[in-house]
């Protein structure tokens, strides 16, 4: 099974590239990630700078080198507040690049996995997601996510998942332990409900769906959910802090105001992807093999 990894290097690209190598990533589970044992992954990562996914003609070379059996993408315009200002950007890496990979993996005979949002929700629905609720995102960046998944083919996987947390990444979990860590406080806000998904676990089931890709859409986070300020709380509980490290906020009172818009409420009911593989672990759970994989 040759699997080609794009976007490499970033904080999922990097768990996901050890993870298929039969290595256990900083954060990771080794238990977790025992289902994979004995499955021989042959694994080429590349990078922005290997491969620039809005690049047709470099797509096609790689495709005809590489001659991988599934494409993972994990490359993207991830700056969700730049992405107000850069919207041309976000729509060429999010949504044009994803069709011109999708097509690709047609025409080269392989399978295409690629990583959607929460972001693709407006958050109103007052209850968890699920994969046929419909999309109304706000953002720049969502709706960039969105026109992706709609230029993939019914045969391609998409994985949407939220909040993601990555040791090797540049994340809000990592800023949070650093303030805990060097006795500051921090505040954040209790009207803002999501799904945390630490990278490691969310790899395992990248992992997973790449044996035999099975199409359509896929919710996939650590199970349960929580607020910004809850997360924020656990993390600053973990680094030894008590419960003043965290200030709760209402998102109106934020100064200043993020130029993105988020959703209020868009947890991911991960129903679907746990009735045909497995729970992913429970997200504090998962949060203190992150806050322990953390460089001192
Ligand atoms: N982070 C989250 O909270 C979150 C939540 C939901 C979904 N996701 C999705 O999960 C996936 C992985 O995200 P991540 O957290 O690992 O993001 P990340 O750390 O920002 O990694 C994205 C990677 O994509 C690369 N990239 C950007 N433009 C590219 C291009 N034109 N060609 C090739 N590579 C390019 C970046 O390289 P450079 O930095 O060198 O440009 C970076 O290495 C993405 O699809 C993202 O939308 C993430």
């Amino acid at each position: 099974m040759k699997v080609l990894v794009t976007g490499a290097s970033g904080q999922v690209g990097q768990d996901l590239v050890d993870v298929l190598e039969g290595a256990v990533p900083a954060g990771g589970s080794a238990n977790f990630q025992s289902s994979l044992q004995g499955h021989d992954f042959q694994v080429v990562g590349v990078s922005h700078h290997d491969l620039d996914v809005t690049d047709s003609a470099r797509i096609t070379n790689a495709l005809e080198r590489i001659r991988p059996d599934v494409v993972i993408n994990l490359s993207a315009f991830t700056a969700v507040d730049r992405a107000e200002s850069e919207p041309a950007t976000a729509e060429m890496v999010n949504a044009a690049a994803v069709g011109l990979l999708s097509n690709a993996c047609e025409i080269h005979n392989a399978r295409f996995i690629t990583l959607s949002t929460d972001y693709v929700f407006d958050g109103r629905k007052g209850a968890s997601y699920v994969e046929t609720d419909t999309p109304n995102p706000e953002s720049v960046y969502g709706k960039s996510k969105w026109h992706g998944e709609q230029l993939c083919s019914a045969r391609d996987t998409i994985v949407r998942t939220s909040w993601v947390m990555g040791v090797r990444g540049k994340t809000v979990g990592k800023v949070i332990a650093d303030r805990a860590k060097s006795g500051e406080s921090v505040k954040f806000v209790l009207d803002q409900r999501g799904s945390v998904t630490v990278a490691s676990d969310l790899t395992v089931a990248l992992a997973t769906l790449a044996l035999n890709p099975p199409g359509g859409t896929w919710h996939v986070a650590n199970s349960g959910s929580a607020t910004w300020f809850e997360v924020a709380q656990e993390i600053g509980r973990l680094c030894g802090r008590d419960d003043d490290f965290v200030t709760g906020i209402e998102t109106a009172d934020l100064r200043p105001q993020p130029a993105a818009p988020r959703p209020r409420r868009s947890d991911l009911d991960t129903t679907k992807f746990t009735q045909a593989y497995f729970a992913l672990p429970d997200w504090r759970e998962a949060l203190s093999r992150f806050v322990g994989g953390l460089p001192a």
